[in-house]
């Protein structure tokens, strides 16, 4: 007779208290950061067809909607705009202006709720008549970089001033950390942090997101600023490029296709780590649970302990609201 296992692992598996009690990594409300997207007007949420459960709010709603988010324990956010197409020009000069939709809206956030922490996104796209995250050459349809890094601390700097706390540069043009740290440290806002988008790669994940904004490039795509989704290695140069610059927290984004990468930078850095779980990838389990051919409960969060279990400290995610209130369930 063949001998019998001497070691069990399902021992510790045997009741529901022994698997909590060896539990490994475990989710809580502290963990996310939540997107919202907002638009002009009053009054007014509107779903977005590709992400389920998902609105586009103006700014009043936005505010109730943070008020919400606070009673289930989310007290990060990364709101987004969404800007007239009559506003956008080719250097995103409606970026910097303190009277815009944006500006405006995260200065009222902050007067409402003083503990609330917001992280402002820099990068051109949601103001730019070309949809691009950088100034476009109107010749070659280069995107210039040094040329974008004006525009974005003038950006970050405008955001710093509307009482923006965390600056999030989701670009990807070089050298754009240092450039926005100083520009922050010269203006007396040495106390506002930057998370850097250090990895952030060229993905067909982000579908739902531009849709939501409009935002989608007019000509050509961002293979030049954004990642290969091939390169692991080239994630640690951005890493090492971002920690020299003075980048606070570091980015991976997407997540789910990208957990390697998570893990690989979390075991290079001694900063906090945080993941962007996309539109995409939310779109995709909401659509299959749609159709009743997963779970979209349990999916949500398998995926979150996932992201976390590479090694995320924090998650951008848009299920932060409904897995919230699964976690207050218990
Ligand atoms: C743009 C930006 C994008 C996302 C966040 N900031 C889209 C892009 O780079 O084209 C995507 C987020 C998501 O898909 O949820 N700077």
């Amino acid at each position: 007779m063949p001998t019998l296992p001497t070691h069990r692992p399902r021992r510790n598996r045997k009741s529901q208290v022994i698997r909590d009690m060896v539990q490994e990594t475990r989710l809580t409300t502290h963990d996310f950061i939540y997107p919202l997207f907002l638009i002009e007007g009053q009054n007014q949420q509107l779903e977005i067809h590709s992400m389920p459960g998902i609105h586009r709010f103006t700014a009043d709603r936005l505010i109730d909607e943070i008020g919400r988010c606070v009673e289930l324990g989310i007290h990060t956010f990364a709101p987004f705009p969404a800007i007239n197409d009559a506003l956008k020009d080719r250097l995103a000069k409606e970026s910097a202006n303190p009277e815009g939709l944006y500006l405006k809206t995260v200065a009222d956030i902050k007067r409402q709720f003083p503990d609330v922490v917001l992280m402002t996104d820099v990068a051109m796209d949601p103001y730019s008549s070309d949809g691009h995250d950088g100034v476009v050459d109107a010749d070659s349809g280069e995107i210039l970089n040094d040329a974008s890094l004006e525009v974005l601390g003038q950006m970050a700097l405008a955001q710093a001033r509307a009482g923006a706390d965390i600056i999030g540069p989701s670009d990807m043009m070089d050298g754009r950390v240092a450039w926005i740290r100083e520009v922050l440290d010269q203006n007396a806002f040495g106390h506002v942090s930057i998370m850097s988008y250090t990895a952030k790669y060229a993905s067909a994940f982000y579908g739902p997101f531009r849709d939501a904004l409009d935002s989608a490039p007019k000509k050509g795509d961002k293979k030049s600023y954004q990642m290969n989704p091939a390169n692991r290695r080239e994630a640690l140069r951005e890493l090492a490029l971002d920690e020299a610059e003075g980048a606070d927290m570091v980015m991976i984004k997407p997540a789910l296709s990208y957990l390697d990468v998570i893990l690989d930078v979390k075991n290079h850095t001694n900063l906090p780590v945080t993941a962007y779980n996309v539109s995409g990838e939310y779109a995709m389990v909401k659509a299959a649970a749609q159709n009743g051919w997963l779970d979209g409960e349990k999916t949500m969060m398998e995926v979150l302990t996932s992201i976390k279990r590479a090694g995320a400290d924090a998650i951008l995610t848009y299920f932060a609201k409904e897995a919230a209130a699964v976690l207050r369930r218990g």
